[in-house]
């Protein structure tokens, strides 16, 4: 390995302990052992482009994001109390507005399991204040105009992870309500499921301007929270819905195309380990919309449910 290339590693996990801990760094894996390919680093999603229309071209990376670690063997450990800057643990400003500071209660994988509905939602709501109180977004630019947390069932089995709110997101302060919702509805009707039977967040919880693909740097400085919330929900599967979502959980820098169909996983800081199915973006396929990518995406989410000990039919309906 050459120098720089050893130095942008130090870097990198000396900024991922910063963000998530000194007892998380990550390391991943595919669970065939694979080691994620190093290919391009930070483009759009590369089957997006390369199905753009003529003409159509995909919105720029508002900043050239560090290319991300490599290091790629076994999973990724995630604080159950998230590693959030400057104030691990506790919040003043907000919570002291509210009248008092904020705790972030540490939690054992054990305790997570035994907590009941109305503590995880209490956690939630923690979470919630506090990632009002850290405000990551204030770091990067958004278009906003509300704050997109996630919605669904606190104890859902099943957790979609999408990328940013997009228009009808930002209005509404829901994650996908817009066409990519839509279809994100229709897929979980044919899973059998119904939307408030799972829960969807993003890696952004505000509008990128242009829906521009958020940057490596970004979705880091919002992760965090992410994992804490999937620490919380304590799904059995985690679908990610496009490469920022899967970039991010599985830390690589693969293609969608690669990544797609194949578990993985990552393991929380608590020693839960979350089973990843990546699938394409509702986005990308509305833009795509072929027999091909609309199978290919109901495999994956025959996997997710297979998983759950849901049998699915082989042929997509409506095929
Ligand atoms: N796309 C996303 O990734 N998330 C949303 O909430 C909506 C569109």
């Amino acid at each position: 390995m050459d120098k720089a290339r050893l130095t942008s590693l130090v870097l990198q996990q000396a900024e991922t302990i910063r963000l998530l801990g000194a007892d998380c760094v990550p390391v991943y894996r595919l669970e065939d052992g694979t080691p994620p390919a190093f290919e391009e680093a930070h483009a759009h999603e590369p089957d997006q482009q390369a199905s753009l229309p003529k003409g159509v071209t995909p919105a720029a990376p508002r900043e050239a994001a560090p290319p991300p670690t490599s290091v790629r063997p076994s999973k990724v450990a995630a604080p159950a109390t998230p590693a959030i800057p400057a104030t691990p643990g506790r919040v003043s400003a907000a919570g002291a507005a509210r009248g008092g500071s904020l705790t972030l209660p540490t939690c054992t994988a054990q305790a997570a399991r035994a907590r009941s509905r109305e503590e995880a939602i209490k956690a939630m709501e923690l979470l919630r204040a506090k990632y009002d109180q850290d405000a990551p977004h204030t770091q990067f630019v958004t278009a906003h105009h509300n704050i997109v947390w996630g919605e669904g069932n606190i104890r859902a089995r099943l957790m979609f992870v999408g990328e940013a709110p997009g228009e009808e997101e930002d209005k509404t302060g829901r994650p996908f309500v817009g066409r990519a919702g839509e279809l994100l509805n229709k897929m979980i009707t044919a899973m059998g499921l119904k939307r408030e039977d799972v829960y969807i967040a993003n890696v952004l919880k505000t509008r990128p301007p242009n829906n521009a693909t958020p940057t490596t740097a970004e979705a880091q400085l919002c992760a965090p929270y992410l994992l804490e919330q999937i620490a919380i929900i304590g799904p059995e599967v985690v679908v990610t819905l496009g490469l920022p979502a899967t970039r991010l959980l599985l830390n690589t820098d693969a293609t969608m195309s690669s990544l797609r169909g194949r578990w993985a996983s990552f393991t929380l800081a608590d020693g839960r380990e979350m089973p990843v199915m990546p699938t394409y973006h509702p986005a990308y396929v509305l833009r795509s919309y072929t027999e091909e990518v609309r199978g290919k995406v109901w495999s994956d989410l025959r996997m997710a449910m297979e998983k759950l000990g849901i049998t699915l039919p082989a042929k997509r309906p409506g095929a």
